[in-house]
Order: structure tokens, then C-alpha cells, then sequence
């Protein structure tokens, strides 16, 4: 079928994984000859690419998936494709159809590669769910437009089961690419001039486990610092139960590994902790933290907070407000926990009314508010190396970037710097951002 002046449009809910697998569903309708439209209503192919962590993300998708109704109406050639983690979930795919009968596709997390078949052969078949998942997404093709950052993933699925997450059931076990798969293409991005490659993985510390050949993370690491050039390395998410002397030895071997680990710690109590089956205990975070922290001179912590999941007490929580005082997170993600269909979590009881979750919210994040606010009042008068990433569109001749650590800087700048490092000088701070002065350009 011929898809010239055909147009896709894709969106994206979720995490990094997510944001870069949008990037290969870019790639398959690139393939097809579609291209790509800025504004959803003007596409002939729109792609939800979905998340399920928590009810809100399933809401909002729903939400957004039921105001094209319309719009379907009055365009019958249309197309509406779902896919993700929302759809891998049993039996949703058809549950969706009950209320959205115009979505034309359903893939799940291990049938994206079908899209580019499926979708010039539309047929009653609407849902394409695979249970397997052997493969890796390996030959898919990246359309990327996130110069000069890009992301690169070395592991899929994961094997930990936490008690509250959906993750394992819809992206399977451990998967990990080979490091000379993984190298080859961060050496090809660094050639064709990106500046920033964050690996990605559920818990890329697991990296390698299933390859039974003693690759592992911190090899992982090692081997990418032999490519020449100047670039920044960074990954994501670690658990804290695998993060290994090691590694850190490898982050503190070479300058272009960001310092700067992203450590979910989920809560700060010994009982919620075991309730969540996160295999580390209070004192062992709070250890490695310290750790991390002496060996890797100016890293930035950031972490992932639940609250109110199942049980968690006042005492409870109380210890979750106090390990976060004494990490002093850079910045922490704070979540209230949401009850998911198929985990564990779900048929507990002592399930923790709505009001006291939002307290507990409300709580945490003005504590975390606090310290990020004290944090930043601390880099004031300090040289950071930045990446220019963006203009900031609300100010003028003003650009963004961040730090190695990762905090996000604003600044002043006559001519078009972006994709360059430059030295910027912090002389403001607020909560969420800083602003600063260019001392230097590469
Ligand atoms: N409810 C709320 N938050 C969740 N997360 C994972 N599962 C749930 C859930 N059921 C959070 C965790 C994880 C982050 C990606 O999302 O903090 O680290
Ligand atoms: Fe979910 Fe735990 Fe796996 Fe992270 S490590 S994806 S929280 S099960």
C-alpha cells in the first residue's frame, strides 16, 4: 500500500523506555512511508503508546483515546493503534474494544515489530498480544529527534516482581543485548554527533545476568568509555540491591560517566520494604548511599517514593520521611501506591485509606521541596559543565542544559549554542530550576 503524504502521529505516556520505543514506532512508520505530523487531529495513523504503573496513567490514556471519536467520525481512514505496557495486560486489549470499538490495532509490548505489517492490513483481528518474549527489538530502526540526547537500551523486562508492580507481567523476564551490540550503536550515535547516551533498563545493574558468559553492568560501562569523543554517558534505573563496588569503580574510572544514579529507594521502613519485596533493607540503602556518595565526589542521588502502600503505618512513613532528610536526594519522583490487577500487592489487605495517602503525598514532598531548595541555594557561585540541550522558549535568547548530575540550568546566550557544552556560572536557584552565566564554550 502506498502511505506517500501519509501522516503518523504518536503519544507517549510513561517512562524513558517508553519515550524511546516511540522513537522506533517512528522508525517502522517512517519505513512505511508515513510522516511525521505535529498535530494529532491532522494524522491519518495515530499511535498511543500506553503505561499501566499506576490507575491514573490507564485514566488519562482512556481519556485521550475517547476524544477521538469524533474526529474517527468524520475521518473514516483513520487509524487508531494502541500499544505498550497497558495493552500487554490480560485480556485488556478486548476490554478496550468493548468501549472504544473504532481502535483499529492493538499491539502488545512483544508485537511492536508487527505494527509494520498489521498496519497496511487491517483486518477483524484487532489485538495482537504475544505471551513470549524471547526476542529483543534489536533490528527495528530509531527515527530520533531528541539531539543531542539519545537513548539506548541494554536490558528489557525484568525479573524482580516488587509486590506493587505491573512491570514483570507486561515486559517479561531479563533480556539483555550483547555488549557489542550495545557498543556498535552508542559508537554510531557518538559519530553522527550526539552528545548524551543514557542506557536504559528496568534495573540496568541486572545487565548481562542472563548471558551466563560474566558480562556484567560495570564490563558494560568499561568497554563504552573506549569510544573516542567527547560525550556524556549516562543510565538508568538502578536497584539498589544490585549496585556493586564495581560499578562504582567503573563510574569513577571515566569523566564522561555522569555522576549521577538514579537509586529508587520506594520507602524508608524496614517492614514496607519487605512488604515490597525490594530485597534490600533500610541500613544496607542508607549504606550504599553513603557509599556512592564518598566514592563519587558531587554525584547526584535521585530516587522513586511510594507512599501509602499496603500497611504502611504512621511509624512507617515517619522512617520514610527520615531516610529521605538524611540521602538528601537531589530530586525524588513521589508516587502514591495504586493497586494493580495481577501483582501480589493486590490481594493484600490493610489497605491504606485515600486520605491518609494524600497526606502522606503532601508530606513528603514538601520535605523534598525543602532540601531540593537547600541544595540548590548550595550550587550558587559554582562552575558546572553543561549540555546545551533546548532553547527556553519563555525567555529570550535564553538555552537549557543540564548538569552531569542532572539538575537543569537556564542562561543567556546571543548565538545558537545547542548540542555544545559550556561552562555556566549558577547565580539564582529556585526549586525547580537555575540560572546561571556562561563562563566558557567548547
Ligand atoms: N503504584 C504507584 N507507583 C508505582 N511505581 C511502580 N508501581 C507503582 C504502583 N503500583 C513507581 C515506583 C517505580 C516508579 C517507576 O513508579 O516508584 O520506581
Ligand atoms: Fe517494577 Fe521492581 Fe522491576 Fe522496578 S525492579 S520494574 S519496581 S518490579
Amino acid at each position: 500500500m502506498n502511505n506517500e503524504n501519509k501522516k503518523y502521529h504518536i503519544l507517549t505516556y510513561g517512562c524513558q523506555m517508553n519515550v524511546h520505543e516511540s522513537e522506533k514506532i517512528a522508525g517502522i512508520l517512517t519505513k512505511l512511508g508515513y510522516e511525521y505530523e505535529e498535530v494529532a487531529e491532522n494524522a491519518d495513523v495515530i499511535v498511543f503508546n500506553t503505561c499501566c504503573i499506576r490507575e491514573t496513567a490507564e485514566q488519562k490514556i482512556l481519556g485521550h483515546v475517547g476524544t477521538f471519536k469524533k474526529l474517527k467520525k468524520k475521518k473514516p481512514w483513520l487509524k487508531i493503534v494502541m500499544c505498550g505496557c497497558m495493552t500487554q495486560q490480560e485480556g485488556k486489549g478486548e476490554e478496550i474494544l468493548k468501549n472504544y470499538p473504532y481502535v483499529d490495532l492493538i499491539l502488545g509490548t512483544h508485537n511492536i515489530a508487527e505494527l509494520e505489517s498489521r498496519l497496511n492490513n487491517l483486518s477483524k483481528q484487532k489485538v495482537y498480544v504475544q505471551k513470549t518474549d524471547g526476542y529483543l527489538n534489536e533490528e527495528i530502526p530509531s527515527t530520533r529527534t531528541s539531539m543531542p540526547n539519545a537513548w539506548v537500551n541494554i536490558i528489557y523486562g525484568c525479573n524482580n516482581f516488587c509486590t506493587y508492580c505491573i512491570v514483570p507481567y507486561v515486559r517479561g523476564r531479563e533480556r539483555s543485548r550483547s555488549i557489542q551490540s550495545v557498543y556498535q550503536e552508542v559508537e554510531g550515535l557518538v559519530r553522527e554527533g550526539y552528545k548524551e547516551i543514557t542506557l536504559l533498563g528496568q534495573n540496568v545493574n541486572s545487565y548481562g545476568n542472563d548471558l551466563n558468559d560474566g558480562t556484567n553492568f560495570a564490563k558494560l560501562l568499561r568497554e563504552l568509555t573506549k569510544i573516542d569523543g567527547k560525550f556524556r554517558l549516562r543510565f538508568m534505573t538502578s536497584h539498589p540491591k544490585d549496585f556493586t563496588d564495581e560499578v562504582i569503580d567503573a563510574i569513577a574510572s571515566d569523566k564522561r560517566i555522569c555522576k549521577h544514579v538514579h537509586l529508587p529507594v520506594q520507602a524508608g521502613s524496614n517492614n514496607m520494604l519487605k512488604a515490597m519485596n525490594r530485597k534490600y533493607t533500610r541500613e544496607q540503602y542508607l549504606e550504599l548511599v553513603e557509599k556512592i556518595k564518598t566514592r563519587l565526589p558531587g554525584v547526584g542521588i535521585t530516587t522513586d517514593i511510594m507512599v501509602g502502600f499496603n500497611g504502611e503505618t504512621e511509624e512507617d512513613f515517619l522512617q520514610t520521611l527520615d531516610l529521605v532528610e538524611k540521602c538528601k536526594f537531589s530530586s525524588a519522583f513521589c508516587f502514591v501506591y495504586s493497586r494493580r490487577k495481577g501483582t501480589a500487592g493486590y490481594n493484600m489487605t490493610n489497605i491504606v485509606p485515600q486520605d491518609i495517602k494524600k497526606d502522606r503525598i503532601k508530606r513528603l514532598i514538601t520535605l523534598q521541596n525543602k532540601i531540593t531548595r537547600q541544595l540548590n541555594s548550595n550550587y550558587i557561585g559554582n562552575v558546572f559543565e553543561i549540555l546545551v540541550e533546548d532553547v527556553n522558549p519563555k525567555f529570550e535568547n535564553t538555552y537549557c542544559g543540564r548538569t552531569e548530575c542532572g539538575r537543569l540550568v537556564n542562561f543567556k546566550s546571543d548565538t545558537d549554542i545547542r548540542n555544545k557544552f559550556v561552562k555556566v556560572k549558577v547565580n539564582k536557584g529556585t526549586t525547580a530550576t537555575l540560572w546561571g552565566e556562561i563562563t566558557e564554550v567548547e
